[in-house]
């Protein structure tokens, strides 16, 4: 494969993209970045900020996501349902991922470190890096995605009702797959894996797979 090695993996919350992306990165020396926290960064800086999670002010969600703070990227806060759920609605916002989407081009061709990258979120393979060729998505039955988030957030000491997790991700889908800008879709040529049934083995290896036929290794 000539120049760097982009891997673009795409898919719906809990579907099992973010341990996969980590286990390629490591595999082919490649940086990795979780999109995705960049937008759960701008929740938790509106929250900081007083927003609540219902009222969207769309003036100071657009100005905050200029001047987004990259270190709340790795807080644990970020993990959170209510901060997960306030970043799927701003991320509906074109301003906003503009914004969000010169970051990620940046990470994607000047990787701090290693090989190449792998970028990970919604929109990866269709909008941020259409050109590379390894495009990945990952998807599991909603009802396996909520349980696997339900034992996430129990796991983290987070008093959790499965229930409430599992309307929560439906509303998140529906946001997702759903908003005019930059949807959750597979982009063409992608290798769609459903993980309702495998392990993070048998992904990782499917996955592994694909990505070695596309290079020619
Ligand atoms: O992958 P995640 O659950 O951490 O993402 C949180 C939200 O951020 C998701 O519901 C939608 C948004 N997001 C996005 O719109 N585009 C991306 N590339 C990554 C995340």
């Amino acid at each position: 494969m000539i120049g760097a090695m982009i891997i673009a993996v795409d898919g719906s919350a809990a579907s099992g993209k973010g341990t996969l992306s980590k286990r390629l990165a490591d595999y082919f020396s490649l940086a990795h970045l979780d999109t995705g926290s960049l937008f759960r960064a701008l929740a938790l800086q509106l929250l900081n900020a007083g927003t609540e999670i219902d009222i969207i002010d769309e003036i100071q969600v657009i100005e905050e996501s200029a001047k987004l703070d990259l270190g709340l990227c790795s807080v644990p806060e970020i993990r959170t349902d209510k901060v997960g759920s306030l970043a799927s609605k701003v991320a509906i916002l074109p301003e906003v991922r503009t914004n969000l989407l010169t970051l990620q081009r940046n990470f994607a061709n000047n990787p701090p470190h290693g090989n190449g990258a792998v970028l990970d979120g919604r929109d990866i393979g269709s909008v941020v890096v259409p050109e590379t060729p390894i495009k990945l998505f990952i998807d599991a039955k909603l009802e396996v995605r909520a349980e696997r988030r339900f034992k996430e957030l129990l796991h983290a000491g987070h008093s959790v009702i499965f229930r409430q997790v599992l309307a929560e991700m439906r509303k998140r889908d529906q946001r997702d797959r759903n908003r005019s800008v930059a949807p959750l879709r597979a982009a063409g040529g992608a290798k769609i894996i459903d993980t309702s049934t495998m392990d993070a083995d048998k992904v990782f290896a499917v996955a592994l797979d694909h990505v070695k036929h596309i290079v020619g290794t």
